[in-house]
């Protein structure tokens, strides 16, 4: 019979204890920030399912080279691993590394948009889409009608509607769309993956109509993974292999190495043009650093380098999916209202129909989310109309899955957690928002349970 239990690819050799809290704490820890799992003291969480960036645990590859990190203001050797290593996956001719994803976007949006452009995306992460937008460019989000329908099982909900974006062009025209992109895997719409002929079929209208195409590649390895999966004809080819060939079809990407780097910090822009990459230069070196650091330290650089190779071994990539899998598939199984099939790095729960006594505008991911951690100390994190206001097409929790840092019986308890919220849905209440930022405002809203409102 064939062996099923997911075990770990690895052995631990450093813990860290995780401490547990009765329910009248984390009442009154919830409460005291203002019913915003951001707000919560990360101690005071069993379970941190908040984000699957920087969370990861680094192996002892990555530790001593640490230790072998090069801290030379200009031309250390750690930049040539670094770039070195990206190169070999990513292809690209020029690499800017800088402190973490955003602030590659912020270079890259800064240098190539203007007000009045339009960038169309699968789907923008919120930090792309508030800094498309802060340089007074348009967000458009063109993922094809699946990747819209939570419970609908396809196995490419992240492609973009290639027709839709032939509109956009044919009615926007060429010179108001600086690039294109495609976020791999698509995060805010449930962690789908990208299929290799979406991207050939993205990458042959970008270059009918002589634009760009740059790659939200934060999670290049698990896309890379689901293709070998699922898309025919890859079947034998190495994540690896499969990876270098999506980025032939781009001109350039955006990375956060905080998730496929495996690094606690990083990321990095990568651009074919060079023009543009010495104008990207000069921004950075105004507010990140030297271009052979770029804002992080000599060991970041390599500690990045290690990972991004580390991120596709097959047997960790099998590992990671297939947990992942098994958490969603476990809750589904029992009728919990989940984005299918569930996502590489997250599994994100349906607010919407989980609750659906609470309208949109009461919050009602945000509302699940808070009822996770009373549960058992989840902290989860809401993707919907706190983070995207009216833009949200869904409401959803999203539970993202930490690198190599939880173990298959922490999955488990999380599980049963869920399974008991999902019981005693009925009881959840929805949210008002009292206090809201300018921008990415689900960092720092303070929200409270509207039956307290109701009370008066
Ligand atoms: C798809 C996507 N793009 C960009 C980012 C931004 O990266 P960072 O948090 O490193 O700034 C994230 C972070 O979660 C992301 O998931």
């Amino acid at each position: 019979m064939p062996v099923t239990t997911i075990i770990e690819p690895f052995r631990i050799k450093s813990v860290e204890p995780i401490r547990w809290t009765t329910r009248q704490e984390r009442e009154e820890l919830l409460k005291a920030a203002f019913y915003n799992l951001f707000l919560l003291p990360a101690d005071d969480v069993l379970i941190d399912l908040l984000t699957d960036s920087g969370t990861g645990a680094m192996s002892t590859h990555q530790w001593a080279g640490i230790m072998e990190g090069d801290e030379s203001y200009a031309g250390g050797r750690s930049f040539d691993h670094f770039r070195d290593s990206i190169q070999d996956i990513f292809g690209f001719k020029y690499v800017i590394p800088t402190h973490q994803g955003r602030a590659a976007e912020r270079i890259l949006f800064g240098v190539a948009c203007k007000k009045g452009d339009v960038v169309p995306n699968n789907t923008h992460f919120d930090t792309t889409r508030a800094n498309v937008e802060f340089v007074g460019a348009e967000a458009l989000d063109l993922v094809i009608p699946e990747g819209r329908q939570p419970s609908l099982k396809h196995p490419f909900k992240g492609n973009m509607d290639v027709a839709a974006l032939e509109t956009l062009i044919a009615k926007m025209g060429r010179e108001r769309i600086p690039l294109v992109m495609l976020t791999v895997t698509n995060n805010s719409g449930g962690g789908q993956p990208v299929s290799m002929e979406n991207v050939r079929a993205v990458h042959a209208v970008c270059r009918r109509h002589n634009i760009p195409l740059y790659f939200d590649a934060c999670r290049f390895a698990e896309n890379a993974y689901f293709i070998k999966l699922r898309e025919k004809g890859y079947e034998s080819t190495t994540p690896k292999q499969i990876a270098q060939e999506m980025f032939r079809y781009g001109d350039g990407c955006t990375m956060s190495a905080k998730k496929d780097g495996m690094a606690n910090i990083g990321g990095f822009l990568c651009t074919n043009d060079e023009a543009l990459a010495q104008r990207e230069k000069d921004l950075l070196i105004l507010t990140e650093g030297y271009p052979t650091y770029g804002g992080l330290a000599g060991r970041d650089l390599e500690a990045v380098a290690i990972g991004l190779q580390e991120a596709l071994h097959e047997d960790y990539l099998r590992y990671r999916i297939t947990s992942t899998a098994y958490l969603g598939n476990h809750i589904a199984s029992q009728g919990v209202p989940i984005v299918q099939p569930p996502g590489g790095h997250a599994v994100y729960l349906d607010a919407r129909a989980f609750l659906p006594h609470i309208p949109s505008e009461q919050f009602p991911g945000v509302a699940l989310a808070a009822e996770l951690y009373l549960e058992g100390g989840i902290r989860s994190v809401e993707i919907g109309t706190l983070m995207f206001g009216a833009a949200a097409k869904m409401d959803l929790v999203r539970l993202a899955i930490p690198r190599r840092v939880y173990t298959q019986s922490h999955i488990d308890y999380v599980v049963e957690v869920i399974l008991e919220v999902w019981k005693n849905r009925d009881r959840i209440q929805g949210m008002r928002l009292k206090h809201e930022a300018p921008f990415l405002r689900h960092f720092t809203a303070q929200l409270e349970p509207l039956e307290r409102v109701l009370a008066g």
